[in-house]
């Protein structure tokens, strides 16, 4: 039996008040949408079909990515009208769930149970226990605690308001029977819409079991309709981030003070966490990781042992074992550091490969330069890899000791254990074991006198 899943995004978002569509808006580094999305491949779905809506141009081609098929709803008419339009996608014989684009951190276990409900052809509903079930739509239950129907806020009695089991929307049946109670919906009611929900009535009505289960809580099922529930599921799917980490070993001085926008894979254990890091992309985590405060981190991998001081940035670079970062170093694109070296201060790094113990400390540019090991760059030191229009590459052999303020004009090797005087200016080859330097010699002036202030007349 296939499944088809069908993910309701036709919602205006209106509340949002945003000139992007709702399901756009992220949780995490993911679209709500994509989130379903993600979801939604994971339980292996045969075919995933998407109904948008209001700016679903704009969602098609922010998502074009997605392995789903796009339906598009015209008229925003109901959720019932919303699943018609992708009616002649679904097979007879498939199971068919429906999912909303908007509710982004529903639990794959809880669709896998719910999924469990229909092996034996009855109708699985997903519902949750509400303190506040306002706005909901209810569950209406018989005597013996069957399900007889949904009735939407707008269209209940004052007795069924006061049910508290709510309506989650995400439901699991048979596709043929859901595309012959589509076709009997109706739109007479409160709101003049084609209720996807009035298929539970029409369910047990044609002698169909309607089961239930419940979500976890209810943040799993919550959707987002304005930005005070956006921020509200990013700090649930932080708080969740963070206890996965807290639960592999990694102690976060402030579980609440912790971003991920991606995923972050431990490799080890003991890592500590200060305040305030942001970690982006795909991370990679050794064992005894210390990250300082203010730190981001976006798609690296950093190694065992390896301390990054407050404030750093460092971006698709690999950190060897025991490197020693920051405080305010820039690692970007392309640098990859050998073990123990030392970045300090103010140096930003840009595809460069920096082999191990190597030293550069102090407010320094190393770009397109291939350093080796046990190299010390003296403060202030530039490479200069760009004429303006073309870039070139700076090679500073094993055991070099370049003086401060020194700048490399690329394309330029220094050799084996070279030294470089201070203040070079560095436009050629300089030779192993041998100090290079290009500055004038120092000279002093005798007899020279500082002039005086001349005398107004
Ligand atoms: C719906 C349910 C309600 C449930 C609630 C849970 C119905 C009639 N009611 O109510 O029982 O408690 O969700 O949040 O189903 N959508 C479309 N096209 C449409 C209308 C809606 O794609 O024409 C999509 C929306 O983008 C959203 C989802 O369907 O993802 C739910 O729509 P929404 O308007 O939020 O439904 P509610 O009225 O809140
Ligand atoms: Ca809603």
């Amino acid at each position: 039996m296939s499944l088809e899943i069908i993910i309701l995004a036709a919602g205006q978002g209106t509340r949002m008040r945003s000139a992007l569509p709702k399901v756009l808006h992220r949780v995490g580094h993911l679209s709500l949408l994509e989130h379903v999305y993600r979801l939604s491949a994971s339980l292996a779905a045969d075919k995933i079909s998407i109904v948008y809506g209001h700016g679903g141009e704009a969602v098609r081609s922010a998502l074009p990515h997605l392995a789903a098929t796009w339906v598009e709803q015209k008229e925003r008419l109901g959720t019932g009208h919303a699943v018609m339009q992708a009616a002649d996608q679904i097979a007879d014989d498939a199971s068919v769930l429906i999912l909303y684009g908007d509710v982004p951190l529903l639990q794959q276990s809880t669709v896998e149970r719910l999924l469990g409900l229909t092996v034996d052809g009855s109708v699985g509903l997903l519902t949750v226990q509400l303190a506040n079930p306002h706005g909901y739509g209810r569950i209406v239950r018989g005597q013996a605690g069957e399900v007889l129907r949904i009735v939407e806020e707008r269209d209940a009695t004052p007795e069924e308001r006061a049910i508290h089991e709510g309506n989650t929307g995400i439901l699991a049946l048979n596709g043929g029977r859901l595309k012959r109670w589509l076709s009997r919906l109706e739109n007479r009611n409160a709101q003049g819409e084609y209720y996807l929900t009035d298929v539970i009535g029409l369910a047990v009505a044609d002698g169909v079991a309607v089961r239930t289960t419940e979500a976890d809580g209810i943040d799993e099922v919550l959707g987002v309709n304005d930005r005070q529930q956006l921020a509200h599921l990013e700090r649930v799917h932080q708080a969740a981030w963070a206890v996965r980490l807290m639960r592999e070993g990694v102690t976060l001085r402030d579980p609440a003070r912790l971003d991920v926008r991606g995923d972050v894979q431990i490799l080890g254990q003991d890592s500590e966490i200060d305040v305030n890091v942001i970690l982006e992309g795909a991370v990679q985590l050794g064992a005894r990781v210390r990250i300082g405060p203010g730190v981001v981190i976006r798609d690296s991998v950093i190694g065992d042992d390896v301390e990054i001081l407050p404030h750093s940035i460092i971006e698709r670079a690999s950190v060897g074992a025991g490197c020693r970062i920051g405080p305010f170093a820039r690692l970007r694109p392309d640098t990859l550091l050998g073990e123990g070296v030392h970045i300090g201060n103010f140096v930003e790094l840009k595809k460069a490969r920096v082999a191990g113990h190597s030293k550069i400390n102090h407010l320094s540019y190393v770009g397109d330069a291939r350093v080796g090991a046990g190299v010390n760059i003296g403060a202030g030191t530039i490479t200069c890899n760009y004429d303006g229009a073309n870039k070139f590459e700076t090679v500073i052999e094993d055991g070099a000791f370049i003086g401060s303020d020194t700048q490399l004009v690329a394309p330029v090797t220094v050799g084996r254990n070279a030294t470089i005087g201070a203040g070079s200016t560095i436009t050629k080859d300089a030779p192993p074991d041998a100090l290079t330097l290009s500055r004038v010699r120092q000279l002093t002036v005798d007899g020279w006198r500082r002039p005086l202030k001349r005398q107004e007349g």
